[in-house]
């Protein structure tokens, strides 16, 4: 063991989900050390602690838990569970994280949906014993640490064969490598009626096309879809993981997951396309020709929960993040549980998932997930919308527009401004916050200003308080604007605008999203002054 001194990088805070930077960034001396040493330090005593590691496989990806193994031997860790060949989706880590219950938490080596690679991302984060994203206090500690550091310990043991399921030592650290997929495909099948599915697919009455984009699904879709619920291999496709996943941007949306788009746009189309994002907790729905917001399908979810084997007993209750549409309230409200609102990131689930509060949850960025663990899960989303065709044995796009029928539609979309000036991007909300009150009851054309203002929360478990996390503007007729800033990007700052608009007529439900939203769109450009202050006509992408 040596001891290495360092002085402190002050570029080490965790953003909405881990500290994210550039892959490049990551490579300096001693950047990944202290890090990795100040999450130590945060966790006070790490003598014959156990720590579940893994990522998803990106550039970096290995040569990162070498280094994660031998800075744990040396302060004492006794037992790491390491998946094979690095490999560990985001969801599984936090099965792991509950399942083998003497684990202390985990790190996760993940930029999620961001590009990898020595161009692309790379990031880190520490998820606490329950299996989710450490909370605000606890990110905050690590963050302390590293303005403070002096010093790391690690260890000279040589690096660990990574590849061979079985234990292997660094010094005193026992390190475990484990199946990556075993453990969370056995759940799957749990909560699901595989033998449901299973059937229809060889019937050939259910079909899917699964996307993994190159990214660290690609096992687990291979085991889940093919192995198991017997789907023809050719129909999981970009199943290899690839450290730079293949140039691709690994984020399931209509604007990258081109392949898929064009598989679902076929007059031969399966039942159902879905994709997931690089670490696997995002996922994206696609019927025959028919994109479903993941907004909408929180709300379905919500809707036919208890249809589902692992959900029979019904849910205690609803939550989604501020800026996600509200489709999903409309279904809490009819059912009479409660939906709670939570700022941006999927930390803030984690406490109302452990108290019970709620069941289900999800954002607008492409994720949803349960209390089966603690993180967004993308297969998990794929497996409910397959296990639900199944049982109803309708089209994706009939189940959504029955849905509308009952419940109404929220036309809802986000306009994201990439890479602006940061400068700009915080004068133009501090700009925003300082115009609130002169908003209310302001009338534009078509809309009256009902209510302004910046989103606070108070946590209903801990009574932590949250300040600051986005603008929401209320109009009437019943539609929302949202403003926040992106606390996920690695350049620049990324300005994200939400629009939001109801309609209860079912003769207004099937018109064209961007068409309905125009006129918010303009006017989410003219209030928040965004070509004046950022120099830009247009949003870059369009979700
Ligand atoms: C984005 C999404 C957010 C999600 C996060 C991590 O964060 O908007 O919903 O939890 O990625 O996947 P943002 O860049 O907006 O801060
Ligand atoms: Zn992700």
């Amino acid at each position: 063991m040596k001891i290495v001194k360092t002085s402190a990088f002050t570029d080490q805070k965790p953003g909405t989900s881990g500290l994210r930077k550039q892959t490049t960034h990551f490579q300096q001396s001693h950047y990944l050390e202290n890090f990795v040493q100040s999450i130590f330090n945060a966790m006070g005593d790490c003598q014959g602690k156990t720590l579940v590691v893994g990522g998803d496989g990106r550039f970096l990806n290995r040569t990162a838990i070498q280094t994660i193994i031998k800075i744990a031997a040396a302060n004492g860790f006794t037992r790491l569970l390491v998946g094979q060949n690095g490999i560990l989706s985001t969801p599984a880590a936090s099965l792991l994280i509950r399942k083998y219950k003497k684990t202390d938490g985990g790190i996760i080596l993940s930029a999620s949906h961001n590009p990898g690679g020595i161009n692309g991302d790379f990031g880190i984060k520490y998820n606490t014993p329950n299996g989710g994203p450490a909370p605000e206090k606890v990110t905050e500690a690590i963050y302390q640490h590293t303005l403070n550091i002096s010093q790391y310990q690690i260890s000279e043991c040589d690096d660990v064969d990574l590849s061979k399921i079985g234990e292997t030592q660094c010094d005193d650290l026992t390190i475990e490598i484990i199946d990556s997929v075993k453990d969370y495909a056995d759940m799957m099948q749990e909560i699901y009626d595989f033998d449901l599915m299973q059937k229809q697919i060889k019937q050939k009455s259910l079909s899917l096309c699964f996307d993994a984009m190159h990214a660290v699904t690609g096992p687990y879709a291979k085991e889940i879809f093919i192995n198991r619920l017997g789907l023809e291999p050719s129909l999981v496709i970009n199943a290899t993981p690839l450290e730079d996943f293949g140039g691709g941007h690994p984020d399931p949306n209509q604007a990258h997951a081109h392949e898929l788009m064009q598989i679902m746009n076929a007059d031969n189309a399966p039942d159902l396309g879905a994709a997931s994002d690089g670490d696997g907790d995002r996922n994206m729905i696609l019927g025959k020709n028919f994109f479903v917001t993941p907004s909408d399908s929180l709300a379905v979810m919500a809707a036919n929960i208890t249809q589902i084997n692992g959900y029979a007993n019904g849910i205690s209750g609803v939550a989604r993040s501020m800026p996600t549409s509200q489709a999903v309230d409309k279904v809490a409200n009819k059912i009479g549980i409660p939906c709670y609102e939570t700022p941006t990131g999927w930390k803030f689930f984690g406490n109302l998932l452990d108290a019970d509060k709620i069941s289900l949850c999800g954002e607008e960025s492409f994720g949803t997930g349960s209390n089966h663990i603690r993180e967004k899960d993308g297969i998990w989303a794929v497996l409910f919308w397959l296990n639900l065709l199944a049982i109803k044995q309708q089209s994706v796009e009939n189940i959504v527009t029955d849905h509308w029928q009952t419940f109404g539609r929220h036309y809802y979309s986000r306009h994201d401004y990439e890479g602006i000036d940061s400068d700009a991007a915080n004068q133009l909300m501090a700009a925003l916050r300082e115009k609130l009150a002169g908003l209310k009851s302001k009338q534009f054309s078509g809309f009256t200003v009902n209510d302004a203002l910046d989103f606070s929360y108070t946590d209903p478990v801990d009574q932590s308080v949250s300040e600051k996390q986005g603008i929401i503007i209320r109009l009437a007729p019943d539609a929302r604007i949202i403003y926040r800033l992106s606390g996920t990007g690695t350049q620049g700052a990324t300005l994200r605008v939400y629009l939001e608009q109801y309609e209860a007529d079912t003769a207004k439900q099937a018109l064209e999203t961007a068409e309905v939203l125009k006129p918010l769109a303009e006017l989410s450009k003219s209030i928040a002054e965004i070509s004046e202050r950022t120099g830009r006509d247009k949003a870059d992408v369009i979700t």
